[in-house]
């Protein structure tokens, strides 16, 4: 399905720098085309991520009817379809490799008069969905997932949702958010507990497009509540560069950035930084630059400068605001000084690989003592060789192993690297940007 090279090459290089722009934010993204689908009127978008997982949404919509006009700028404007204007798909709808596609059209789709199917590729057919659906079904919704609770998952349509008051056995902003798009159509109130923080870029929104939401924090959690039914108003919302794509070279300015790293116009809501403040505990001179509000969301410039990384014990509390960003956190790790522990990430073990394990095997392929744990890993930083690094199909831990090059005596190939477009399909670009010597290679480019 994907143009995107299949193999990079990723050769040793000590300096990069520059000032860029990385892609677009992949949630918001998405959030903006859903909600956008099913509101009142209008939305407007800018600085839209056209990467295949926010396609394959967008495709999703469609699909049902909505309209959508996209132009290659990232300028995106959805005539919204309202609380009831969607129809029954015409085909089973495909998410590809978006977990987050997927289970928030869950429950957007929960509540609807039709029924639907909904599936992906290989990897996401391995994802857990019961976790969406099991809640959903409490509403009163009516879904089968396949064996093992997987996609595909078929719903049954035709559903009176009500108002629950559930908490969530882990943070989870997918299945947050997939609740409370079912609430938009439930009646009562709907509460959804979380025992930490998780993104909230879902709540954002709905507020920006005029719905209240009870929002607290207590010893004992979050918890938002949202009063349904209730309809969405249209809007304009300006999409910020996803911190989570301005990771790798958050990172790969640790590494080699001697005369700086400008990263420009990046998303630093809190519930997305933890990387942030772990790679400042391991020694990183990250400064935020020109610090303001876009819309609902916090953005500022990062300024990254070349520094000694030092392992640390990474704070369980901040695993799920920095849960995209271990593989690359990974790669700190390795070219730190001493080790860095991981715990409390058994999360990462349901991404679009298992993290830890998939991790764990490239870093070792490359030279680098790794102990992997159930919930996590220890790593011991050491200097990279080269070799030949299979990235199973993850768009992260395929750009990740890119930035290792920077701490690496060898070339690095990495295998099975097309899934980078459903993130950041210009990432090759923005790596040759910086300094960074990666490019596509082999027969797969
Ligand atoms: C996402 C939430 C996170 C994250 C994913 C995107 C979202 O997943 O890993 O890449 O947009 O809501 P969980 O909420 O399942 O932790």
């Amino acid at each position: 399905m994907s143009q995107h090279p299949n193999r990079f090459r990723a050769v040793p290089t000590t300096h990069i720098g520059g000032r860029i722009t990385v892609a677009g934010d992949k949630s918001i993204s998405h959030r903006a085309l859903m909600l956008g689908a099913i509101a009142e009127g209008t939305t407007v978008v800018h600085g839209f991520l056209a990467s295949e997982d926010c396609l394959a949404t967008q495709g999703a919509l469609e699909a049902m009817g909505v309209v959508i006009e996209r132009k290659p700028d990232g300028f995106v404007r959805i005539e919204g379809a309202g609380a009831r204007g969607l129809r029954a798909p015409t085909k089973v709808l495909d998410l590809g490799n978006s977990g987050t596609g997927i289970r928030l059209l869950m429950g957007l789709l929960a509540g609807q008069p039709f029924a639907s199917e909904l599936t992906g590729d290989a990897s996401l057919r391995q994802r857990p969905m019961e976790r969406v659906a099991a809640p959903l079904r409490l509403m009163g919704a009516r879904i089968t997932t396949s064996p093992g609770g997987r996609p595909p998952v078929a719903m049954g349509g035709d559903a009176q949702l009500t108002g629950i008051d559930y908490a969530l056995p882990m943070a989870s902003a997918q299945v947050k958010s997939a609740l409370l798009l079912a609430a938009l159509r439930a009646s009562g109130t709907t509460t959804v507990r979380s025992p930490g923080p998780s993104r909230d870029h879902t709540e954002r929104m709905l507020q920006s497009m005029g719905v209240r939401l009870g929002l607290s924090t207590d010893g004992a959690g979050h918890a938002v509540t949202l009063n349904g039914p209730a309809t969405l108003r249209g809007f304009e919302v300006r999409v910020p560069a996803d911190f989570s794509s301005a990771a790798f070279f958050l990172v790969a300015g640790c590494l080699g950035a001697r005369d700086g790293l400008l990263i420009e116009n990046v998303g630093i809501n809190p519930t997305r930084t933890g990387l942030l403040a772990i790679l400042r505990e391991m020694g990183a001179a990250i400064e935020l630059r020109n610090q303001r509000s876009v819309g609902a969301e916090p953005v500022a410039d990062l300024w990254v400068t070349q520094s000694e990384l030092k392992g640390i014990a990474v704070p369980p509390e901040l695993v799920p605001l920095a849960i995209d960003e271990f593989p690359i956190l990974f790669i700190a790790a390795a070219a730190a000084t001493g080790e860095t522990i991981v715990s409390g990430a058994d999360e990462l073990r349901k991404k679009e690989t298992d993290r830890i394990a998939v991790m764990a095997q490239g870093l070792k392929t490359v030279g680098i003592e790794v102990e992997e744990r159930p919930d996590g890993a220890r790593i011991v930083g050491g200097r990279l060789r080269g070799g030949t690094v299979d990235s199973r199909g993850d768009h992260r831990i395929a750009m990740s192993f890119a930035v290792a090059s920077l701490c690496a005596s060898e070339p690095i190939e990495i295998l099975n690297t097309a899934e980078v477009a459903t993130s950041f399909p210009n990432f090759l670009d923005v790596a040759h940007a910086v300094g960074l010597r990666v490019s596509a290679s082999g027969d797969g480019a």
